[in-house]
């Protein structure tokens, strides 16, 4: 604690705080993100932010045009699309979503429908971004293929596509063998200019801290440091981050993390056998190897079953309400109404398996 009581005491964490972030929070950051993801992140590709909401916000305000494209999965984190649609007023396209990844095939003909070059010249912002969660996926729980990864930037390069990815969950792995990479900028070597990978500490320390990072491509950097917001606000969020650099620089936050991935590990275990186990024929739920989600298929549409449950105090996503679009378009097909969503991370095992007990049960009176 003796570093950031010095800072405290000399009240530099309660000024302004540097556009990128103060150094020695970039560079713990760097260090702990290089050990846990197993390859090497650049203090100087590091900018605080206030958490992947604002991480998101503020990359599409300042990097992508008002009349541009954004690619979402479909289905996605759906708050994302309150952002992107809502707040921003960009137009989002979603496209299916396969168990390793999004359809590049579809990817690729969207985007080369929509990418417009004229737009890029004149405003020197992207046409095209997608926006995705390659690992761990919000809310299918499932981590893109290398392959499909690889295809991904290539379309991107090819298109000249900004990609956005909410690696928020990437470092609550539950097993040695996953994810594939570790983010989908780490497949990009050095050259990258055009992937994004946006971290948070909402999911290995606490949401109510408003902490976060984005790891942007070195090119970019200055496109952050010289935007209004930040010249203005400097550091969005200087006085927590001193404290964490701290946190970080003591093992706190890697003694926190080594805790959350064997307590949710457990809890996901326990839960998907219970339903493995238990659910009807036809019902199948997937095996998240990581994050905190569970996603459950049926073969009917779950909304009454979602509300039952709901009146029996067990709150779960009914997948409809992750499609950005309930009516099939060219690139997504499915609406996920038979589908629904199970989050680990709040309730204890026991309570977790007496709503499992309870969702098992709804399910065998449909
Ligand atoms: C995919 C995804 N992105 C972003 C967020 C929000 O993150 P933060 O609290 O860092 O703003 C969440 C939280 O549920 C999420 O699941």
């Amino acid at each position: 604690m003796q570093w950031v009581l010095g800072e405290i005491s000399k009240g530099t964490l309660f000024q302004y705080g540097p556009e990128q972030g103060i150094l020695s929070f970039r560079n713990n950051l760097a260090q702990f993100l290089t050990k846990n993801y197993g390859d090497k992140v650049e203090s100087e590709e590091l900018i605080v932010t206030t958490g992947a909401t604002s991480g998101l916000a503020l990359t599409a305000s300042i990097l992508v045009d008002r009349k541009a494209t954004v690619f979402v999965e479909n289905p996605t984190y759906f708050i994302a699309l309150n952002i992107l649609r809502g707040d921003l007023g960009l137009n989002v396209v979603p496209i299916d979503l396969a168990s390793d990844g999004i359809d590049c095939d579809k990817l690729e003909a969207a985007v080369a429908k929509y990418r417009d070059e004229a737009m890029e010249r004149e405003s020197r912002r992207f046409s095209c971004m997608l926006y995705t969660i390659p690992t761990f996926h919000n809310p299918t729980g499932i981590c893109y293929s290398e392959a499909v990864g690889r295809r991904v930037i290539s379309i991107a390069e090819k298109y000249n596509m900004l990609v956005i990815c909410d690696d928020v969950y990437n470092l609550l792995k539950y097993e040695h063998s996953v994810p594939r990479f570790s983010r989908l900028k780490a497949l990009c070597g050095k050259e990258n200019k055009l992937v994004i990978s946006n971290g948070t500490f909402s999911k290995i320390l606490s949401p109510g801290i408003r902490l976060g990072w984005l790891e942007v491509p070195h090119s970019l950097v200055p496109r952050y440091t010289n935007c209004g917001f930040l010249l203005s606000g400097g550091a969005i969020n200087n006085y927590t981050s001193g404290i964490i650099a701290q946190l970080l620089q003591d093992d706190d936050i890697q003694n926190n993390l080594n805790f959350l991935r064997s307590l949710y590990g457990e809890r996901m275990q326990l839960v998907h056998d219970y339903l493995a186990n238990n659910l009807p024929a036809g019902w199948t739920v997937s095996h998240a190897k990581g994050g905190y989600f569970l996603w459950v298929a049926t073969n009917q549409n779950v909304k009454k079953f979602c509300e039952v449950l709901q009146e029996k105090d067990v709150n779960v996503l009914n997948g409809s309400r992750a499609t950005p679009h309930a009516e099939i378009t060219d690139y997504a097909s499915a609406d996920y109404s038979h589908c629904f969503r199970i989050s680990i991370a709040y309730y204890s095992k026991e309570n977790l398996l007496r709503a499992c007990e309870l969702v098992c049960d709804a399910a065998k009176k449909m």
